[in-house]
């Protein structure tokens, strides 16, 4: 049997059957059932994170025969290709190898014969030489003046994991420097970039692991037309741009000093290149220590990813539970809901991970897919998201399983704050997986005192069906290595779950198309007489721009 017939494997056979067995069992029943249960289904990696799974629609063996689908899919044996640096990238004909980037043991990795980790130390050296001299006033703008701003100019992987991890660990930066994110193709972002920053005291780092992509260059080349502008002096530009990217030719085009490019390698995909020389406005805006411990704590999950068996294995079991609902409760989108101001942009960064991984329909075998495979991802942080669109995750018709996740302590304490947070983050888990039933609301009302017609016309609406399934992430702060073991995380569950599917989760295939099209369009746009090489819609759209 090929891995085509997924969902017709003995594996998936079998949960199929649990599922009807299972698909109406209350979790309050459930807890009601075993005291035990949050100890059964709770995973601690000391000194890093807690996972709580046991607000989740599952019995013990719902858990083995999910387990018995990870190995049926050879996750073990993928997982080892990975590390190993075998070149499971297959449409692209690459090794995958992120993990490299933070491997602290610095045990040798090949790829085609040679040993990566010694480059990688190198330009780890060079990001610490740098963002060392930046720090100490060594480095300095043209006219003698300290670095203060770093515009980090970069899109999709080359933007969101630098810019997630430096507004999420704020409270680490380096004294007086300020670090901007411009990303989008729109001026705006760029021009409001500038209008806060000097020319004297800034350097961009132009991130693209391509050096091709439009939208970083238009911004690089614009950015650079304005410190031009202001400047006056071609020779200034050097102590003001540097690189990183595996294309140093195109970077040396733009007119950057190579001394001042960062290197990193094909086989670091965009969405997984943080850990890289992508993370050099990281190392610059936190400092490298931190830097390095981010790399660290993820590190440490990837230790645990390797080591420790599946059923205790946290991203394992995350992964394990998003296939659950998504192919068989047909739950198709998945909540990211960080109790943490500083994890904004967790959202957002996860999209690109999970969506543009395994957002796929063609196997690895070639082959047109017939079941789900990755899910919406989107989410914003608590409290706000509570009184905005929690609404439809309690009453609505869908089911949304969701990750609540929250450091125990925060960075900033003001009194009564960090337990308010909480109590919202642990109340709202309790009560996707409890809801209401129409006697409790019924009672509740009654001893509220209101009226028999009161009741019949509100209580249906208040009642909640609950039974909505929440992980529950805890850590104690959030540092750089936690924030990196969480990351990591999320990697390895993105990882398992591609492996489930049979896809290939390291290529973007899907973004290319309309890169091309975005080409031709631009051409048109510049041409005086009315369009007709497109449909209608595009045709009609494109002379109404022009005219
Ligand atoms: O949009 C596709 C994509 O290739 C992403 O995968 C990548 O992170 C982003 O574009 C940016 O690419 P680059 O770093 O080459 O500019």
């Amino acid at each position: 049997m090929t891995m085509t017939d997924l969902t017709q494997s003995p594996a998936w056979l079998k949960l199929q059957e649990h599922y009807s067995t299972i698909k109406d069992v209350q979790m309050r029943e459930l807890f009601a059932e075993d005291p035990q249960r949050f100890n059964k289904f709770s995973i601690t990696m000391p000194e890093t994170l807690l996972l709580d799974y046991s607000k989740n629609r599952i019995t013990d063996e719902t858990m083995t025969l999910l387990c018995a689908l990870a190995r049926q899919s050879n996750i073990e044996q993928w997982r080892d290709k990975m590390f190993s640096g075998k070149a499971i990238n297959i449409t692209e004909h690459r090794s995958v190898l992120h993990n490299a980037l933070r491997n602290c043991a610095d045990t040798p990795v090949i790829v085609d014969g040679q040993d990566v980790m010694p480059n990688i130390k190198a330009v780890l050296a060079h990001i610490r030489r740098f963002s060392d001299q930046v720090h100490s006033g060594e480095w300095r703008g043209y006219n003698g003046k300290k670095i203060t701003t770093i515009v980090n100019i970069g899109i999709g992987g080359s933007d969101l994991g630098p810019h997630l991890v430096c507004e999420s660990m704020k409270a680490f930066a380096q004294e007086g420097l300020k670090a901007h994110f411009v990303s989008n193709v729109d001026a705006t972002h760029l021009v409001e970039t500038l209008k806060n920053i000097e020319p004297e005291t800034t350097l961009f780092v132009i991130a693209s692991k391509t050096f091709t992509t439009q939208e970083t260059m238009l911004n690089a080349h614009s950015a650079r037309s304005w410190f031009l502008e202001q400047v006056g002096d071609e020779s200034a530009i050097e102590k003001h741009f540097v690189a990183v990217t595996t294309n140093i030719e195109l970077a040396k085009e733009f007119g950057i000093n190579e001394a001042n490019m960062f290197e990193f390698w094909d086989w670091v995909g965009g969405r997984y290149s943080l850990w890289s020389s992508i993370g050099l406005s990281i190392a610059l805006y936190l400092g490298m220590d931190h830097f390095e411990a981010l790399l660290e704590g993820a590190y440490e999950m990837d230790q645990h990813f390797q080591k420790t068996p599946l059923e205790e294995n946290i991203p394992v079991i995350m992964a394990l539970l998003g296939v659950w609902y998504n192919n068989f409760f047909d739950a198709k989108s998945y909540g990211i809901m960080p109790y943490s101001q500083y994890l904004d942009r967790l959202p957002d960064y996860l999209q690109q991970l999970d969506m543009e991984s395994n957002g796929k329909t063609t196997d690895r075998n070639n082959k047109r897919i017939h079941y789900s495979t990755g899910a919406v991802i989107w989410g914003k942080p608590g409290t706000n998201g509570q009184h905005a669109f929690f609404q439809l995750l309690h009453q609505g018709t869908q089911l949304i399983p969701a990750d609540f996740i929250m450091p125990i302590e925060s960075e900033n304490s003001l009194e009564e704050h960090q337990e308010v947070l909480f109590s919202n983050c642990l109340a709202q888990t309790e009560a996707f997986m409890k809801g209401k039933t129409i006697d409790e609301v019924i009672a509740e009302m009654k001893q509220q005192g209101c009226t028999e017609e009161t009741i019949e016309a509100i209580a249906p609406h208040k009642v909640f069906e609950g039974n909505k399934p929440t992980n529950t992430l805890l850590f104690q702060r959030l540092t750089p290595k936690t924030l990196g073991s969480l990351l990591a995380m999320y990697e390895h569950k993105v990882f398992v779950q591609g492996i489930i599917w049979n896809i290939n989760s390291f290529d973007q295939w899907g973004v290319e198309y309309g890169k091309v099209l975005a080409g031709q369009i631009l051409q048109d746009l510049s041409k005086t007489d009315p369009v007709n090489n497109h449909d209608a819609s595009t045709n009609g759209l494109i002379d109404f721009f022009k005219s």
